[in-house]
């Protein structure tokens, strides 16, 4: 958040001078001089178009490969402080929220800027807990899938074809039609997600049962057998519950961004959500629970621990669930989840990995090559081992991620849709090619 700009500066020397909410800039190519407008700290990329050193040029662009330093959209969704390890969804802590609120409730207040009244979350958890059927043909196309498929890619492809099943969400500047997807997105995900675990099982599906909750459905469609009604461990269904408010959005991050430009074609928003859920997959995104519990796995005992972190320092291998874009601080939701953690061990029974990972934080967070660099545990780090102990293959672990972060996809989506700034994402480049060259015929070919 910007502090409010004082009007007047006072100098060192004691003067003071009227301060402007412009940058100054001189080319040194032509002596020419520009004065760029600041607004929240931040000069609009296409101002620097004015800077040319003739006619003729096509203007100064930014060079800023992987966004590292450049504001893609003005937001009210989500806050991160990444030095003091703050996130906020619509202004309320995630500390707050995960004490308090339920993953259905939060996914309300993302959508909608404002928690529900009583009778708007009664509603809201009707039409989503009536829209988590899935059309009996999704089920014949995820049974064509190899058996040891990856739960992801049969999830991108199954949330890629349901806009086939609702050709009308393609009416994406209709209010009514964007909630109805919405809840079919937030309603079905969970169903696509456990038919893909139960298919690689060979097991039947489970269906949803509404009387449940949305944590409680979704452990029933994972888990239920031969009971004839399945009644979820509440303690389990809460740490998921809380789980899933801890993931359900994260500002401009790599996938929330895929569903930001992707989206901006204007594509219908299945689409855009598997676009989304793909981004997700990688190792360095959401696929890092994943990677995180292999490693561990690897390291093996705590003996190896030293060995390991050696590796890391040379540069052979990185401490996966570590560092962040946005945090240099530790991240809050790790915070939160080392507690979750702890209540599911109760239950589960302490997870044997948990003593590495814990010596593997105790170690990095005092060697100098992660405090130089401001490495610290993320959301990835301990939610394997709790996935884990909650029987959860670990193929499952960022369909576990995909599932709540659909909430803040469609929040992000449509905050991009409904800014009258924003239109197709279309960066440049700075072309470092050949200049134009003569067709060689295949002999001619040196
Ligand atoms: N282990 C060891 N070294 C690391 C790690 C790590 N996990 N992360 C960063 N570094 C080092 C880099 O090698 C680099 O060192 P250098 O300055 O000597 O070259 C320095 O720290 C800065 O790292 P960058 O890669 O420049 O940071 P960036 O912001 O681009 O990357 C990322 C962030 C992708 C999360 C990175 O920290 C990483 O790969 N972490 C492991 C994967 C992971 O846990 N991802 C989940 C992130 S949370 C989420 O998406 C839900």
């Amino acid at each position: 958040m910007n502090p409010t700009k004082p009007e007047t500066q006072v100098e060192a020397e004691g003067t003071t001078r009227m301060s402007r909410d412009t940058l100054s800039v001189t080319d040194n190519r032509t002596g020419k001089a520009y004065e760029i407008p600041i607004q929240h700290d931040t000069i609009h990329a296409t101002d620097l178009r004015q800077i040319k050193v003739n006619a003729d040029d096509f203007g100064m662009m930014s060079y800023d490969p992987a966004f590292n330093n450049t504001a893609l959209c003005q937001s009210k969704i989500t806050y991160i402080d990444g030095d003091k390890g703050i996130l906020r969804y619509r202004g309320y802590s995630i500390e707050e929220l995960a004490e308090k609120s339920t993953y259905l409730e939060t996914a309300y207040l993302i959508l909608n800027g404002e928690l529900p009244t009583k009778s708007q979350l009664e509603e809201w958890i009707y039409h989503v807990t009536h829209h988590t059927f899935i059309h009996e043909s999704v089920k014949k196309f995820l049974d064509g899938f190899h058996y040891d498929a990856h739960p992801m890619g049969m999830m991108i492809s199954a949330i890629a074809a349901l806009s086939t099943f609702y050709p009308e969400a393609k009416d994406i500047f209709n209010k009514e039609s964007r909630l109805r997807q919405t809840y079919r997105l937030i309603g079905k995900m969970p169903t696509l997600a456990a038919f893909s675990y139960r298919h690689s099982l060979g097991m039947p599906f489970a269906y949803p049962d509404n009387d449940l909750s949305y944590a409680g459905n979704f452990l029933n469609m994972l888990f239920k057998t031969s009971e004839l009604k399945y009644r979820p461990n509440p303690t389990l269904e809460h740490a998921l519950d809380v789980l899933f408010i801890l993931h359900a959005d994260h500002e401009q991050n790599c996938s929330a961004n895929a569903m930001r430009c992707v989206g901006s074609s204007h594509v219908d928003p299945f689409s855009a959500t598997a676009a989304a859920t793909a981004a997700l997959y990688g190792p360095l995104h959401g696929g890092a629970n994943e990677e995180v519990l292999r490693m561990l796995l690897e390291i093996g005992s705590l003996s190896n621990v030293p060995a390991f972190i050696k590796r890391v320092k040379a540069g052979e291998t990185k401490l996966m669930g570590f560092g962040h874009r946005i945090y240099k601080n530790y991240d809050p939701r790790a915070r939160i989840i080392k507690r979750v953690a702890d209540g599911v061990f109760e239950i589960m029974g302490r997870n044997p990995l948990l003593n590495i990972a814990l010596e593997c934080e105790r170690i990095a967070l005092e060697d100098d090559y992660f405090v130089k660099r401001k490495l610290y545990p993320n959301v990835d780090f301990y939610t394997g081992l709790i996935y884990q102990s909650m029987g959860f293959p670990v193929t499952m672990f960022p369909v576990l991620f995909a599932i709540p972060r659909t909430s803040g996809w469609i929040a992000q989506w449509q905050e991009m849709l409904l800014d009258p700034e924003q239109k197709i994402a279309r960066p440049r480049q700075i072309y470092m090619g050949s200049e134009l060259r003569p067709y060689a015929s295949i002999g001619q070919r040196g």
